[in-house]
Order: structure tokens, then C-alpha cells, then sequence
């Protein structure tokens, strides 16, 4: 990577950013597209300071991760539909000088799904935070049942609302029913799986998280959260620089 006047500088704003793979990741597609360009790693907890700082200095992309994909909002000026749905963003492109959020978990989320005919499937969700809300928007455009288990149910009925589906409490329900099983939380448990379904762990650190491991052992169809992680920051690429744009250096 050669870093010269023209390079122009991104961000990512989170906390903590220790494991987070966007800046390597992102380093790569810039030099794929010939894009001259670095993801800076910004972990300052005031919003504000930092949306004047993007205006300030024309940082095109920023991408965003826990804990500010739904605060971040209050510090934008536009909205795409999905992120309006969802109430959580992970990408804001600089338009002019307008700041615009976009979530592209979705993206990340349908590609990762892709392989599956979601349609009619039974689909349960762990988790009811912002992450399960994309997962659900996802599911809904999908036509697949969903079904939500989260340790504050209140929560979850609250998706319901926004995507349809039924609240379940895990201990009672046979999950074995269950076609599609997609981990939203932090939490590495290990489950009594069965090898018809398919599991999905959105987290992509450790590369083969114990749930995974526990489905992988049930001879379950895995699918890693590092695959979600590519498509959504290819997607964020596309945003910033354009699908088919070729920036030379
Ligand atoms: P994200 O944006 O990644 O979804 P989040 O909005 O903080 O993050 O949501 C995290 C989800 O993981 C929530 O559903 C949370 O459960 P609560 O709604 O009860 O808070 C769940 N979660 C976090 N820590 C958990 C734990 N120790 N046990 C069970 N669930 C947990």
C-alpha cells in the first residue's frame, strides 16, 4: 500500500475495535479496486465530535459498529428505508455535505443466506437487539416463519410488531423444528442441534465459534458470520466508490 498526497482517509467508529477485521478487510478491496484510500480506526465515544470531524475533513465512508448503530442515527441527515425499519445503521456516506446512513448488514445478511430458500422456512432468531433486526428484515422480505427467543421477551415482542413472527422461550420449545437457527447474540453456547438444519452465527471472532462448532458436530450446514462480515463491507465499498468505478491512483 503506497500512501501519498491523494490518499484519502475512511473510518471506523465502535468500541472496542481490538477485533475488528474492517480496516485489514477494507484495505484489501481498495487495493482490488485500485481505490487509494485507508480505514482509520476511530474509537471516540463522542457522536457529535465525530460527525463534525467527517463533515470536517470529507471522510466519504464511515463504518460503524457496536455500540453506536442506533445512536449514530440522531447525528445524520438522511436515511435509507431499510435503516428507518431497522433503527440501526452501519454505514454513513458523506453526499455534499450531507451525511447519510445506510445499513449494509442486510446485504451481508442475504448474501450469507443466499445458498437457503427461505420462503415458508421456519427461521429462529437468538437475540432481539439491532443485529436481529436486520436478520428479521431479511427473513420478512423473504416470506420465511420467523420466530424470536431472547432473554428479555418484552424485547422481542417488539419485532413482531415491525416483522411478524412469534415469540418462543427456548427451554420449552422443541427448537428441532426449527429448519434455520441464526445466533444474533454474544453469547457462545453450545446447542443440541439436528443435522436438517441450517445455523448461522452472525459473530465472526473467533473464526468457529462454539455454536458453530456444536452444529458442525450435528453435521448441520454451517454458515460463518465472516461471510456476512465480506459481503456487507464489499457492499459498503460499493456505496462509497461505486459497483463498476475503478478509481486509478
Ligand atoms: P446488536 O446490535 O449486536 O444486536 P444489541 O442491540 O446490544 O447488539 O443486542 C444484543 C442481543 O444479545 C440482545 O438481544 C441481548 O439480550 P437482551 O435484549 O435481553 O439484552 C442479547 N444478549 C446480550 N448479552 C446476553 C447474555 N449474556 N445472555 C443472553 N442474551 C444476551
Amino acid at each position: 500500500m503506497l500512501i501519498d498526497a491523494q490518499t484519502q482517509f475512511n473510518f471506523i467508529i465502535g468500541h472496542p475495535l481490538t477485533h475488528s477485521l474492517s480496516p485489514s478487510f477494507h484495505q484489501a478491496l481498495y487495493q482490488a479496486r485500485k481505490i487509494n484510500a485507508v480505514m482509520l480506526a476511530v474509537e471516540q465515544p463522542n457522536l457529535s465530535d465525530v460527525v463534525e470531524s467527517i463533515k470536517t475533513l470529507g471522510v466519504r465512508l464511515t463504518a460503524v459498529t457496536m455500540p453506536y448503530k442506533t445512536e449514530i442515527l440522531s447525528f445524520t441527515d438522511a436515511q435509507t428505508p431499510a435503516v428507518e425499519i431497522i433503527g440501526a445503521a452501519n454505514t454513513l456516506i458523506l453526499q455534499g455535505d450531507k451525511l447519510v446512513a445506510h445499513n449494509t448488514d442486510i446485504d451481508g445478511i442475504a448474501y450469507a443466506l443466499a445458498q437457503i430458500d427461505l420462503i415458508h422456512k421456519k427461521c429462529l432468531i437468538l437475540g432481539a437487539g439491532g443485529a436481529a433486526r436486520a436478520v428479521a428484515y431479511v427473513l420478512n422480505q423473504n416470506n420465511a416463519q420467523i420466530y424470536y427467543s431472547n432473554r428479555t421477551l418484552e424485547k422481542a415482542s417488539g419485532l413482531i410488531e415491525v416483522f411478524g413472527g412469534k415469540v418462543v422461550g427456548l427451554e420449552s420449545f422443541d427448537h428441532h423444528e426449527m429448519d434455520v437457527i441464526i445466533n444474533t447474540t454474544p453469547v457462545d453456547r453450545v446447542y443440541r442441534f439436528a443435522p436438517h438444519q441450517t445455523v448461522f452465527d452472525l459473530r465472526y471472532y473467533p473464526k468457529e465459534t462454539d455454536f458453530l462448532k456444536s452444529a458442525k458436530q450435528a453435521g448441520c450446514n454451517i454458515i460463518s458470520g465472516l461471510r456476512m462480515f465480506q459481503a456487507q463491507a464489499n457492499k459498503q465499498c460499493d456505496l462509497a466508490y461505486g459497483e463498476d468505478e475503478w478509481v486509478t491512483q
